[in-house]
């Protein structure tokens, strides 16, 4: 695992969008894993920006994202779907026939989790999986647990994470309780992750992210068993881990 120290969000999401662009410069027909929440904004702004200019060409690309809210539509502002559609998609030249995100509103769920993780591997899998970490270790809604699931699956949400997401609703009570994510196996097989973690409030798990130890109690710390991770962090969660 490799760790890289920034001096701030704005240099990590430059460096996240910076890999990102030699991957799809390399290979035109990428497969990028993307993640929603505060952390990837800015690697998506960079994307943006480069798609502007013209360094960067998402015409071939393909992207399947980590997570959804049950109940929640591509409609809904809450929505992962439209987080992407709203912070990417609409600003880049993507085919929005090559954009996958869960479907939250599926009538049978285990089935859209089934044809979800086929429908990745029929791709060959990811090339590039960006992801943030929760404060209690978890990525993309792998919680916490004494078990964790190698597909897609419907999982509830920890409390602390309802406690953490309601910051984008007007009430606690309004976050959806459950999600369709990925599974820890299906990320593992990504070629290449690259995690970013900022602020205070991710320092012990990231600290237990490069402990050397592996517990289910902190699903992040499964990525040591990865060999491309890229952990990128800022300078103030760098000063806490020392
Ligand atoms: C989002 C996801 C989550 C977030 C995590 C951190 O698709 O899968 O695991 O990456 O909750 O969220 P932020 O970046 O908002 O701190």
């Amino acid at each position: 695992m490799k760790l890289v120290i920034k001096k701030d969000y704005d240099e990590m999401s430059k460096l996240a969008a910076e890999t990102i662009k030699g991957i799809v410069n390399n290979k035109p027909t990428a497969i990028l894993g993307l993640a929603t929440g505060s952390t990837p904004i800015g690697v998506y702004k960079e994307l943006i920006k480069m798609n502007k200019s013209n360094d960067i060409d998402f015409s071939k690309v393909t992207t399947v994202n980590l997570d959804e809210y049950i109940g929640l539509g591509e409609n809904d502002p809450q929505s992962y779907r439209y987080f992407m559609n709203k912070n990417l998609f609409e600003y880049i030249n993507i085919n929005k026939s090559n954009t996958f995100v869960p479907n939250g509103l599926a009538e049978n769920i285990e089935q859209e989790a089934k044809n979800y993780d086929n429908k990745i591997d029929e791709l060959d899998g990811i090339d590039v999986q960006i992801l943030g970490i929760g404060s209690n270790g978890h990525i993309a809604f792998n919680e916490p647990s004494d078990v964790l699931i190698a597909g897609t699956h419907l999982t509830g949400l920890t409390e602390s994470t309802i406690e953490a997401n309601s910051r984008f609703f007007d009430s606690a009570s309004e976050v959806p309780k459950s999600a369709l994510t990925m599974g820890l196996g299906q990320i593992m097989k990504s070629r290449k992750i690259l995690l970013l973690a900022q602020g205070e409030n991710k320092a012990e798990v990231v600290k237990e992210l490069l402990s050397g130890k592996i517990t289910t109690k902190n699903p992040s710390t499964m990525l040591q068993m990865h060999k491309d991770v890229t952990i990128i962090i800022d300078e103030e969660i760098g000063k806490l881990i020392k």
